[in-house]
This record gives C-alpha cells, sequence and structure tokens, in this order.
C-alpha cells in the first residue's frame, strides 16, 4: 500500500465532510483498504498493472448522484490526491485503477441508467453502464433498435465511447463515437457542461480523443441504429493444412471493400492439429451479416468463394443474440449481459497496428513462426476490417484518424498465468519483438495505434505527486501522434482551453500546452 494511512484518512475525512454538506450520505459510498469490499471492487480484467504501478488507491468512491463527483474533485484539489476515472475498468493499462502517484479512484459504476427514446432513435446512457446493461435495454425496447460498440459486455461505456468504440458493425455505422449527439460532462471546477455549454471544440475532443483529459463524462446521449430483425452469424474456422493462410491473404484483398452489411474478423491462435500433432494456425473468421443468409451466400461465392461457406455454417437470429453469440455466450439467458464481473483474470498485454497495404504470404507465414513460439501459445492476434462507414468520416472529423486507407486493424493480445516479475519481462520481450517484426507491414509515419487498446510502450508521460500537476508536451506528443494523427494538436489545445492546470491526467492523457500549478 504505496501512500501512508495519513493521506487516507486525509482524504476520508474531507470526502466525508463534503458529501455531508451536500446532504449525500456517505457509509455507502467510500471504500477505504480497511473495507471489506474494497479488494473486489478494485479488481480488474488484467491483474498486470497493478504489478506495473504499486501504488493502490487511498480510497474508491462510487457517487450515485453526479453531484457528488464535485466533493471528490474539490478533495482531490485541497489534498493534492490525485483522481483516476473509473466506468468499466478495461484500461489496458489499468489507468483507471493504478498510478505512479498517490491517488483515490472515482468509479462511477452506480451512474448506470439508460433512457431510451425509441421514437427518435436516441439514447441517454450514463457512463457507469457496460455495453452488456446498453443492449441488454434496447433489446427489452425492439428486436430493431440497436446500436454499434464493442463485442465485450463488461466494457463500460465511459472509456470504451471516449476512444472510439470499435464494433461489429462498423464497417455499416462507425464506431460508438461516430453516433454521439449530445453528452454531460463535470469539468475541474465541477460545473455540468452539455453540448451547448461545453462548445464544439470540447464536444469534438471527447468523441475518440481517449478518456480523463478533458473531464468526468458523466452520460453520452447517441444515436441507434436500426438492424433488420433477422441477421447471421457464422464463425467458419480453417488451419494451416486447411489453406488458413491463402484464405487470410485473400481475404485483406475484400475485407474493406465487401458489402458494408458484412463484417468478418479473424481471430488466430497457434493451436496442436489433431491429425498431424504439429502445430498449426487456427483462423477463425467470425462474421455478422446485417440479413438473411438467403442473401448472404451469394455474397460470399461472388466475393470470398474460397472460404467455402455453406449454409450449415451460418445460423439466422436476431441482433440481440448475435451480441451473444459474439461475446461467446451464445445460448446463454440474456440477462447474462447485465453481469458486470470481468471476464478471467490474468495477466494480459495489448497492442494494435493498422495495416493499409496487404500482407504478403511470407509475412503471414512469419507471423506463425512467432505465434508458433512455445512459451507463447497464449497470444490471440485479431484482424478487424474496416471501409464501409468508417471511411466517410475524414481523418479530422473526429480525433479518431484511422480512417480511408486502412484495410484492417490488429490487436495483439498475449496472456500469462504466472505472476512475478521475470517471468512478466519475458513474455513483454518476446511481445516486443514481435512488434518490431509487424513494423515492415503496419502503417508508417507515424506507425498508428488504437487509443483503446492502451500501449504504455508506445510511451508514457512522468506525474508527480502532490500539486504539481505538469505534465510535458513532448513526452506526449510521442505517443500523441500515434493514437491521434494530426488531430493531437487539436487536443492539446482543446485541454489548454477546457483543462489548463492539467488536473485531469495520467500516464497517457493529453497535456495542456503549459501546465500551471
Ligand atoms: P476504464 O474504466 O478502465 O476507463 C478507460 C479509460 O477512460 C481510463 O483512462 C479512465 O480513467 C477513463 N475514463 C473512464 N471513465 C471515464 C469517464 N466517465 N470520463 C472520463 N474518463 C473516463 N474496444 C473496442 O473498440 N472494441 C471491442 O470490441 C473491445 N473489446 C474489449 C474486450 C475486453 C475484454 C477488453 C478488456 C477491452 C476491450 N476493448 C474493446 C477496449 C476498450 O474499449 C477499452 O479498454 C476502454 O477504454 C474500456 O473502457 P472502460 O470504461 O471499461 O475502462
Amino acid at each position: 500500500f504505496g501512500a501512508s494511512s495519513t493521506d487516507s484518512a486525509g482524504f476520508l475525512e474531507c470526502l466525508t465532510v463534503e458529501l455531508q454538506s451536500s446532504n449525500s450520505a456517505t457509509s455507502h459510498l467510500i471504500y477505504t483498504p480497511n473495507n471489506s469490499s474494497y479488494a473486489t471492487l478494485i479488481q480488474v480484467e488484467n491483474q498486470r498493472p497493478a504489478a506495473t504501478f504499486p501504488e493502490k488507491p487511498l480510497l474508491i468512491f462510487t457517487p450515485f448522484y453526479e453531484h457528488e463527483i464535485r466533493s471528490a474533485i474539490h478533495c482531490s484539489k485541497k489534498l493534492g490526491v490525485e483522481i483516476r476515472l473509473r466506468s468499466g475498468g478495461h484500461d489496458y493499462e489499468g489507468l483507471s485503477s493504478a498510478s505512479q502517484v498517490p491517488f483515490m479512484v472515482v468509479d462511477l459504476r452506480n451512474l448506470r441508467t439508460v433512457t431510451i427514446a425509441a421514437d427518435e432513435k436516441t439514447a441517454w446512457v450514463q457512463v457507469g453502464a457496460t455495453l452488456g446493461q446498453f443492449y441488454h435495454t434496447l433489446a427489452q425496447k425492439s428486436r430493431t433498435l440497436a446500436f454499434t460498440a464493442g463485442v465485450c459486455p463488461t466494457v463500460g461505456v465511459g472509456g470504451h465511447f471516449s476512444g472510439g468504440g470499435y464494433s461489429m458493425m462498423s464497417r455499416k455505422h462507425g464506431l460508438a463515437a461516430d453516433n454521439i449527439v449530445d453528452a454531460r460532462v463535470m469539468n475541474a471546477d465541477g460545473r455540468i457542461l452539455n453540448r451547448r455549454s461545453m462548445g464544439e471544440d470540447l464536444f469534438w475532443a471527447i468523441r475518440g480523443g481517449g478518456g480523463t483529459s478533458f473531464g468526468v463524462v458523466l452520460a453520452f446521449k447517441v444515436n441507434l441504429v436500426t438492424v433488420p430483425e433477422t441477421v447471421t452469424v457464422f464463425n467458419v474456422t480453417r488451419t494451416s493444412e486447411q489453406n488458413a493462410t491463402q484464405l487470410l491473404h485473400r481475404w485483406q484483398y475484400i475485407a474493406d471493400k465487401i458489402d458494408d452489411n458484412l463484417s468478418t474478423r479473424i481471430f488466430m491462435k497457434s493451436v496442436t492439429s489433431p491429425t498431424t500433432g504439429k502445430r498449426t494456425i487456427a483462423a477463425s473468421f467470425t462474421t455478422l451479416y446485417l440479413g438473411g443468409v438467403q442473401d448472404l451466400l451469394p455474397l460470399m461465392k461472388e466475393q470470398f468463394p474460397e472460404l467455402g461457406l455453406v449454409e450449415k455454417d451460418c445460423t439466422e437470429m436476431s441482433w440481440i443474440e448475435s451480441v451473444l453469440f459474439f461475446a461467446r455466450l451464445h445460448n446463454k439467458p440474456l440477462d447474462i449481459l447485465l453481469d458486470t464481473t470481468p471476464p478471467t483474470r490474468q495477466f494480459y498485454k495489448g497492442k494494435s497496428d493498422f495495416v493499409q497495404e496487404p500482407i504478403p504470404v511470407d509475412g503471414l507465414q512469419g507471423i506463425w513462426r512467432f505465434m508458433h513460439e512455445e512459451d507463447e501459445l497464449n497470444m490471440e492476434l485479431q484482424f478487424s476490417p474496416y471501409g464501409g462507414k468508417m471511411n466517410s468520416f475524414s481523418e479530422s472529423e473526429t480525433p479518431f484518424p484511422h480512417r480511408s486507407g486502412n484495410i484492417f486493424m490488429i490487436e495483439y493480445g498475449l496472456y500469462w498465468y504466472l505472476p512475478g516479475k521475470e517471468e512478466a519481462e519475458k513474455h513483454l520481450n518476446w511481445m516486443r519483438r514481435f512488434y518490431a517484426y509487424m513494423a515492415t507491414y503496419a502503417s508508417k509515419s507515424p506507425r498508428q495505434a488504437y487509443t483503446n487498446y492502451r500501449d504504455l510502450d508506445l510511451g508514457m508521460t512522468s506525474l508527480h505527486s502532490g500539486n504539481n500537476n505538469s505534465t510535458s508536451y513532448e513526452q506526449a506528443r510521442v505517443w500523441g501522434v500515434k493514437y491521434f494523427a494530426n488531430n493531437f494538436d487539436r487536443l492539446v489545445r482543446v485541454k489548454t482551453m477546457v483543462d489548463p492546470t492539467n488536473f485531469f491526467r495520467n500516464e497517457q492523457s493529453i497535456p495542456p500546452y503549459v501546465a500551471s500549478a
């Protein structure tokens, strides 16, 4: 436990007094390390960051009302203790629950109301809702109203929408952030702003510029999308012996150009072949088609006959059933979407790339060699197709710049199960070697990355304890242009305007030009 108990007690006292003066009952809102629930609340989906940053939160604050957050901001300023904002807690580097310096967590899980206006096809979603809760509420209202956001139901709306939010429907409907039409944000002065009062610069920044930097997002208003009553899914797996390499090579020529209603995401793992007993690549072509199987089959036959798709590979279902299918919860009751427990607990490292030219066959074979290395069999590679609606936005329309010209995005996901620094270093070094190999095939100048797949290897800003809020523009630019390309400087300008003292910060937040203490 990094900070002294006095810091914890001091913060507790400040917060208690502040909350009581605003008539909030504090007993069920604040958790210190002495509370039995503290350890459960701080649990994250990925244990690795806790090992990287030894500081644990002085306390965890779980407000039920928006105005209660103001008290935490006030005490944070008064005592010089950093605030971390947490919605779903799925940050790849754990920055919502871990830090280099003493901090407290504002955990927004209790702000999770979803209000749907089916007639105008919009919804207000509070940030503490998970994607699963949002999808579940939508399904109660209608079979044809849906939303375009991520696959894992326990991911939080707050962090996910702030950084983009790629979906199985992004080729048809864009990112979650592309569909935001209004928001409620609390700024560093504790004022609550909506789109009109925050102005278009801040409204632009919070739709893809990443969480943390610009204030506490309280809720987003989004445009819902309309889906057919019946969609079709399939998950066809091919191994190296079944031409996986050639299929992947061919897929790159159609992934971003095929009908927008079709999205084939590929998940690859190194496995032992049941027939040869040797290592092979299993590539799963996981697909959503926004329509019926009778329309899908001719399309596949014309555009991707090599896959050899047949009717029995496909299942027709409702959109909400497809949500369960892609979350690997097929045939489970719908209410499982309300479960907020994150997936299995392990050590995880993620990275990302964007691919603009097809990777040649020998390049793919080099990837397989890495994946077959004995210690790294828990590696999963994902290729997610772009094109379609993703191309209809210019690079600067939102802070998320990865638009036209990208064929697909790669996610590198590496899991391991043994604790310890040496063990971690072994896996991380492997990942870095693999990433270096991929430089030939990835986007260049700069090599781009997806901010929601946060990667501290790209660079990190040094933070200071107490009331010294300064961070370096030069340090931040190194990773900033990778996530945001030419939008980085505009994000810095917005930050300078809305939070010049850099109150909202973490190791990869947007810095103001000059941070005064
Ligand atoms: P968390 O609460 O950790 O927040 C992430 C960041 O945003 C932190 O820096 C946090 O401080 C900040 N933040 C959180 N709430 C805020 C608020 N209200 N106001 C301001 N800042 C706030 N992505 C994708 O595009 N498509 C996908 O399909 C998936 N799938 C997926 C599966 C799994 C298992 C994981 C772990 C992750 C994904 N992701 C993903 C990545 C995901 O989009 C990313 O990790 C999000 O930032 C997670 O948002 P949370 O609110 O859960 O995280």
